[in-house]
């Protein structure tokens, strides 16, 4: 697959990624009508002297322009689907910092870990550089209303995004499977929002099925505009790193289209020779959400089998992942691998990316528990501790600060649930690396003895 990949056409176009069929640009399509696979937003190869498009890039950081200054359209050569710049919808977004992790890096048995991180968005994900193209789109088909099925952090953004730009946005988050802070988000920015009693899965599937008659525009990430704008994420990382490529970019999967968004960005860089070498895509899932890791480690990576998904990592889970073709399509062209992670390395990983000064959501802290096992076990893929690695840090750490809480007052169970009302608990995961609230006395010397205590006096 990796060599029959071409990342350019002659003109702009939806390209099926199974039949290579293509279809007009302004077509409101999610999948190829031919044979139901994916699409890919494809154009001619720019032709700009790649040094000037360095240049411009960093000069544009000094502009006063919102679309200078958003992450996604500072690249906007790299996105060459519009044909007016005053469509282009920019909060901005993008630009999110590239962060040295010394306690993580020991943690996890490597020399240096960096975290790029992408909490540091207007909504606090990285949801933000994608809602950029999806709602542009939207604005130049005229659509009215935007819709998306979520685990939080894509409603976040659309609805967000949504308001900036006037149009209506429609949400479907599955009934208690969403943290608090994450619907907070959409309520405040104004949604439409619909606490569907079933699993995120059912949400996605019942929302391909009303959309088109409602004439509602899906910009979850089977849109293939949303993952042009998370592309950028690389471009972004590529020019913090003096372009010198990582040799590993960790990244956490859930529905898939933002692992694949970064193959395809890998994958024009390359052809435009901003690539020193392919980092190898290393695509963590959760272990109760993990079916694409199941199909890489069963040997059969064509086929994948939707699972029940279970994880507190609720930012990922997701038992049948709509855009698994393109993330494998990103692992095989990069030679990268798919791993996994339990619930207890979640938990603690993220503790430890905290008291990095950083923080992040648990979905995030996955590809630091994945380091960290890939280095020690090295039984299905092996880092080397020498590695050039960057983490992607797609989640800031208050959009799940109940785990938080409870991790860090021994309270974190694989079950619970942030509703009122009592549900069964399941196991007590244990925190390692708690650092709980102490109530104390209003008195100077109460004071006193629990901070000297923790100066170590
Ligand atoms: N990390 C966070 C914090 C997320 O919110 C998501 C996905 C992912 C990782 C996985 O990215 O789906 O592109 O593989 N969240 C989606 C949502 C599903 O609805 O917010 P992916």
């Amino acid at each position: 697959m990796a060599e029959q990949w071409q990342p350019w056409h002659d003109e702009r176009a939806l390209r099926c990624i199974s039949c290579g069929r293509c279809f007009p640009l302004r077509a409101i399509l999610y999948r190829c009508p031919a044979c139901g696979d994916l699409l890919d937003v494809v154009y001619p190869r720019p032709t700009e002297a790649i040094e000037r498009l360095k240049a411009r890039w960093r000069w544009r950081r000094l502009s006063d322009r919102p679309i200078d200054r958003s992450g996604v359209w500072r690249f906007r050569e790299l996105l060459p689907f519009y044909d007016d710049e005053r469509q282009l919808v920019a909060y901005p977004e993008g630009n999110t910092p590239l962060l040295e992790a010394p306690r993580s890096a020991a943690y996890a048995g490597v020399h240096r870990l960096r975290f790029k991180h992408l909490g540091f968005n207007p909504t606090g994900s990285f949801k933000d550089y994608g809602m950029a193209a999806g709602v542009t789109q939207a604005r130049i088909l005229g659509m009215r209303a935007v819709a998306c099925a979520s685990t939080g952090n894509t409603s976040a953004s659309m609805a967000a995004y949504a308001a900036r730009a006037g149009l209506t946005a429609i949400v479907l988050v599955p009934e208690n499977g969403v943290s608090f802070a994450k619907l907070s988000q959409s309520l405040d920015y104004g949604a439409l929002t619909l606490q569907v009693r079933g699993d995120f899965d059912a949400a996605q599937t019942l929302l391909q099925k009303i959309a088109p008659e409602l004439g509602i525009y899906i910009l979850n990430s089977v849109n293939p505009f949303r993952l042009e704008g998370q592309k950028s994420v690389m471009a972004e990382l590529l020019e913090q790193c003096h372009w010198r490529a990582p040799d590993r970019i960790v990244v956490p999967g859930g529905n898939l289209g933002n692992s694949g968004s970064y193959g395809k960005a890998l994958r024009e860089l390359d052809d435009l020779g901003l690539l020193s070498k392919r980092p190898r895509i290393t695509i963590v899932q959760a272990r109760g959400a993990a079916p694409l890791y199941n199909a890489f480690s069963s040997g059969h990576p064509e086929t994948l089998v939707r699972v029940h998904a279970r994880t507190l990592a609720t930012a990922i889970k997701i038992g049948a992942p709509v855009s698994w073709k393109k993330a494998r399509r990103a692992v095989d062209w990069s030679d990268g691998w798919v791993t996994s992670v339990d619930e207890q390395d979640i938990a603690d990983a993220k503790a430890v990316v905290g008291a990095d000064g950083i923080g992040c959501e648990p979905a995030s802290a996955t590809t630091l528990a994945a380091i960290r096992r890939l280095v020690a076990e090295g039984t299905d893929e092996r880092v080397d501790p020498d590695e050039d690695i960057v983490a992607i840090l797609t989640g800031n750490m208050l959009k799940d600060a109940d785990y938080t809480l409870r991790y860090h007052s021994a309270e974190l169970y694989e079950e619970f649930t942030t509703e009122t009302k009592v549900v069964a608990k399941g196991t007590r995961l244990e925190s390692h690396f708690a650092n709980p609230p102490i109530v104390v006395d209003a008195t100077a010397e109460a004071l006193t003895r629990a901070i000297t205590e923790r100066l170590g006096r």
